[in-house]
C-alpha cells in the first residue's frame, strides 16, 4: 500500500518540502507520496482529523506549529518542551507530535558555520511563534548561555521566556542593545518570505564574529542575509535547516533514512534559481 504523507500550512504554496521528499522517495524506489495541503486558518483541527484517516503523518508549517501540539495525543520531549510541533504522526493508537525543527537548525549551523560554538555567547532569537519555540528549546538543550527573544508582540516573547531562566524577552526596538554581545542571530519570524517586507535591523551593532541565520528559505537570500553578508558576517540559510528537519521527518513517515546519494540541496537551489551552494 502506498505510504502517504505531506505538509500542512497556510500559506503552503511556497514550501519546498514536497520537492525534497519526492526526490528521496524516487531514489529509494518507495511506493509512497508526499503532498501539500492548505488548511483553513480556523480549521486546523478538522483538517488534521480528516488527513489522519488517509496519511501516515504530516509536517506542519506556518502558522499551525503551536496548534499542532494541541491536536496530538502525546508529544516527544522536545515538542513538549517547546510547545510546538512540526511533525504529526498518525499512529494506530493516536496522534504523536514531534519537533524536528530544532535539530534541523543545529544541523544547519554545523554545516554552514562549523566553527560556531553555541556555549560561548548569547543568542538573539527574532520571533516568538511556533518556529521560534522549536528553536528555543533546541538552543537551550544545546547549551546556549542566554537567549534573548525579540518579538513584535512582546507578550508572546515573554511567554516563551518563561520556559527557562536563560531566556529573556525584549521588544524588537531593543535589537541594537541585544546584538552587541551576540554570537548568533536567528530570524524565526515569517518576515522575509516572498512578498513580505524584510526586517530592518541594526546589524552594525553585531560583533564581527557573529553568525546570522534565517529560517526563511524562499527567497534564499533574504534581506537579512544580504545585509549580514554585506557586513562580512557568516550566514546560515533556511534551506540547510529545511533539509535538516526533513531527514528525521522522512524516516518517521517512511520507516527508513533518506538515500544519502541524493543531493537535495542542489535540487532545491536549482528550483530557487540559485547556483551557489551557500549564501
Ligand atoms: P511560525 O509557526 O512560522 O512561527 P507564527 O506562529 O505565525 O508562525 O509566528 C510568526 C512570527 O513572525 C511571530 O513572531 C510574528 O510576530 P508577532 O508575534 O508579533 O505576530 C512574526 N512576524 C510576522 N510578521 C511580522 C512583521 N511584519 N514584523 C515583525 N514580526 C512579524
Amino acid at each position: 500500500m502506498t505510504i502517504r504523507a505531506g505538509v500542512v500550512g497556510n500559506p503552503v504554496a511556497h514550501t519546498m518540502s514536497p520537492m525534497i521528499h519526492a526526490a528521496w522517495i524516487e531514489a529509494a524506489g518507495l511506493d509512497a507520496d508526499y503532498g501539500k495541503f492548505l488548511l483553513p486558518l480556523d480549521g486546523f483541527r478538522a483538517g488534521i482529523q480528516d488527513l489522519a484517516k488517509q496519511l501516515r503523518g504530516v509536517n506542519v508549517t506556518i502558522p499551525f506549529k503551536e496548534q499542532a501540539l494541541g491536536v496530538a495525543d502525546w508529544a516527544e520531549p522536545l515538542a513538549a518542551a517547546s510547545g510546538a510541533a512540526n511533525l504529526l504522526l498518525f499512529n494506530a493508537d493516536g496522534i504523536e507530535a514531534r519537533n524536528t525543527d530544532g535539530l534541523g537548525m543545529l544541523v544547519a549551523l554545523t554545516e554552514q558555520a562549523p566553527k560556531f560554538e553555541i556555549a560561548n555567547q548569547p543568542v538573539v532569537l527574532l520571533g516568538a511563534g511556533g518556529a521560534a519555540r522549536g528553536a528555543l528549546a533546541a538552543l537551550l538543550q544545546a547549551g546556549a548561555p542566554e537567549v534573548y527573544i525579540l518579538n513584535r508582540t512582546l507578550e508572546r516573547a515573554e511567554t516563551l521566556a518563561d520556559m527557562d531562566k536563560r531566556a529573556f524577552a525584549l521588544p524588537l526596538g531593543w535589537a541594537a542593545e541585544a546584538f552587541e554581545e551576540a554570537g548568533l542571530v536567528i530570524n524565526a519570524t515569517s518576515v522575509g518570505l516572498s512578498g513580505v517586507d524584510d526586517l530592518d535591523l541594526p546589524l552594525d551593532a553585531l560583533p564581527e564574529s557573529a553568525v546570522v541565520m534565517d529560517m526563511v528559505y524562499r527567497p534564499l537570500q533574504t534581506g537579512l542575509l544580504r545585509a549580514a553578508r554585506a557586513r562580512g558576517l557568516l550566514c546560515v540559510d533556511g534551506l540547510a535547516m529545511l533539509i535538516g528537519q526533513a531527514v528525521p521527518s522522512f524516516e518517521a513517515f517512511y520507516g527508513r533514512p533518506p538515500p544519502a546519494q541524493v543531493d537535495v540541496r542542489s535540487i532545491c537551489l536549482k528550483a530557487l534559481g540559485q547556483t551557489e551552494t551557500a549564501p
